[in-house]
């Protein structure tokens, strides 16, 4: 046994050929922020390498990625005006709907887009759904969600994510998409969404802090996994197509269990912290940040992830290329 492992790390081809993890590009997902307005590409302080544009303006980001080789990309949307209902996730001219317009036109199918289903970007609160009196009202969000969603696949959405964490969403989407001719339309539900602490940078890019309390009463407490597996099959029996665990990097044995546990696609998404983690330690030298780019994104995949969500996608289909994963 010892012959054959010696043997078989010998040569720099043979350990490529013998990786057990395989990574490709097409398993890439490259979430990209979209703000209201024109002419906008703005560093953003708690990302750093990440761009926030406006719907004009993505189509330049979205074509460096495709040329990076990441074809699918994960849209959040920013608007300028907020209120108590979200109006702004079903506009038909909102944010996301125009940025998907202009995308489509520019690149057609060669570039999938994913929504981010949600109202917390759009909410004055910053809660994911309705607010009665100090609770977030889990029903009468679920109409919106359908209503975002529907608008988002109009626009030329390829795949809604719901984000929310709202009970029955999956089942409203999929009901309110079969109902309008988009029965062919996936759904890959944020079933396995931690309340976590990682996603600070992203509240601060795409400005969704909630204004009080916070998204423990629908986000899930990080001391359960049994809870994220009865939750991705709630999600995956109303109809999901693809399941996402979230955060990654905290959560490798929910990715695992799911992996064992369900036939379906399991993404990950490696969101905004463990993201600015590795930046700011590499910036400060640190840490090697392409080293443990590459490092974490491969331990995601070998923990069962079928699909990556990360905002290195463009990085990662640079180290796929050279050969150093995948
Ligand atoms: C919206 C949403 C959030 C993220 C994705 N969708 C923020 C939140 O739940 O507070 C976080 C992504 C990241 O941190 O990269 N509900």
């Amino acid at each position: 046994m010892e012959i054959r492992t010696r043997r078989l790390r010998g040569s720099e081809a043979l350990r490529r050929m013998t990786r057990e993890t395989r990574i490709s590009f097409a398993s890439l997902i490259y979430p990209i922020f979209v703000r209201e307005g024109q002419g906008i590409e703005e560093e953003l302080p708690s990302l750093p390498g990440q761009i926030r544009y406006s719907p004009d303006t993505l189509v330049k980001g979205v074509e460096q990625a495709l040329r990076a080789g990441v074809h699918s990309f994960l849209l959040f949307g920013i608007p300028t005006t907020k209120d108590e209902i979200g109006s702004g996730a079903y506009d038909e001219n909102g944010v996301v709907q125009q940025a998907l317009r202009n995308v489509k036109k520019a690149f057609g199918k060669e570039a999938f887009l994913i929504t981010d289903v949600c109202l917390c970007e759009y909410t004055v609160h910053g809660h994911c759904g309705l607010i009665e009196g100090d609770r977030i009202d889990n029903d009468s969000t679920l109409p919106l969600l359908a209503k975002t969603a529907l608008s988002h696949v109009r626009a030329g959405g390829d795949l809604v994510a719901p984000s929310g964490m709202m009970d029955g969403t999956v089942a409203a989407l999929r009901k309110s998409l079969d109902a309008e001719g988009f029965a062919d339309t996936p759904i890959m539900s944020y079933a396995a969404k931690y309340a976590s602490a990682f996603y600070g940078p992203f509240r601060d890019a795409a400005g969704s802090a909630p204004q009080f309390g916070d998204r423990k009463t629908y986000q899930m407490d990080y001391h359960n996994g049994r809870e994220a597996l009865k939750r991705m099959q709630i999600d995956i029996d109303e109809g999901a197509d693809i399941v996402i665990v979230k955060p990654a990097l905290p959560c490798l044995d929910i990715i695992s269990a799911a992996r064992r546990q369900f036939k379906l696609p399991i993404a990950a998404y490696s969101v905004s912290g463990e993201y600015a983690m590795l930046k700011l330690a590499g910036a400060s030298g640190f840490l090697d940040e392409y080293g443990s780019m590459c490092e974490s994104a491969v331990g995601i995949f070998r923990a069962g992830a079928d699909i990556l969500i990360s905002y290195f996608a463009k990085e990662l289909a640079g180290a796929i290329r050279k050969g150093d994963i995948g």
